[in-house]
């Protein structure tokens, strides 16, 4: 269910780079990459958005632009309703802690740590929630066996399989039931089959904690599955796309 809102919303956001100037050009004149471009968007509570394009078009740039981990060049993200240009990169990691989750296509799991410490780890990190150790254990033990895994509790990551994996790193963000849940391009690594059973879960978890739900993916099918999809070409959203899929789904349209 959602309350209408906004905790994303980006503001003629762009990022360049410089590039290196390969030709030797002698007047030393720094050329630059432009990745987005004047990208805005509004995301509700609730709402569950993919953001699709092709391979270099700009979407884990987005993706790590509105979620704070790097800075535009030009415009603005508001996160949770926080100026993201007004705090420092420890005061966008303390915005982050407890609200804001994510999954990567390769998982990304501490491989020292068992499949229960790496889920217990976001909840350990967090000293607002003063938990102690047995809460915690409680808690990650309960998302692991919501994503299947309690027979596999104490397996380190390398004993287990891609999907085994991804269903940690599912009950890892989960577990602090966020506000928001960023995923990049969450099935890349795994076999189709094993990729619709990390779908489902990820939407079930979703709707059950009715998370926002930010999701990369280059495949169409799976973005026919969020209720509002942006495409990027070229470091652009192509909003004619939007609309069309706003008005399938009979949605509020928010193009700025
Ligand atoms: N740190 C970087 N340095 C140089 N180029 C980069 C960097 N990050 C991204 N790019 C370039 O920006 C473009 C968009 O990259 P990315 O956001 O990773 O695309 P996608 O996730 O859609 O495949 C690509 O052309 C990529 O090569
Ligand atoms: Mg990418």
């Amino acid at each position: 269910m959602k309350n209408n809102s906004i905790v994303i919303e980006s503001n003629n956001l762009s990022k360049s780079l410089a590039a290196s100037n390969e030709g030797g050009d002698k007047s030393n004149s720094s050329q630059t990459l432009q990745i987005l471009h004047l990208i805005n968007l509004k995301i509700n509570q609730g709402e569950s958005v993919a953001i699709t394009g092709s391979s270099g078009s700009g979407k884990t740039t987005l993706l790590g632009l509105l979620a704070g981990l790097d800075v535009p060049t030009s415009g603005e993200v508001t996160l949770l309703d926080k100026k993201l240009s007004t705090l420092d990169e420890d005061q966008r990691a303390a915005l982050r802690l407890g609200k804001v989750g994510f999954v990567f296509q390769s998982f990304h799991l501490m491989d020292n740590l068992t499949a229960l410490e790496n889920v217990m780890l976001p909840l350990e990190l967090d000293s607002s929630l003063s938990l102690n150790n047995s809460a915690i254990r409680d808690r990650a033990k309960e998302a692991l066996s919501q994503v299947g895994l309690e027979p596999r509790i104490n397996h380190l990551p390398t004993q287990l399989s891609g999907g085994e994996q991804q269903r940690v790193a599912l009950a890892r963000a989960f577990v602090s039931n966020p506000t928001i849940l960023f995923a990049d391009e969450p099935t890349g690594n795994l076999d189709s089959n094993t990729g619709n059973e990390i779908v489902d879960l990820l939407f079930e978890m979703q709707q059950q904690n009715n998370t926002t739900l930010i999701l990369v993916t280059h495949d169409d099918e799976l973005a026919k599955k969020c209720e509002t999809h942006y495409r990027i070409e070229n470091g652009r959203i192509d909003n004619s796309e939007q609309e069309a899929s706003l008005i399938e789904n009979k949605k509020e349209v928010y193009v700025s």
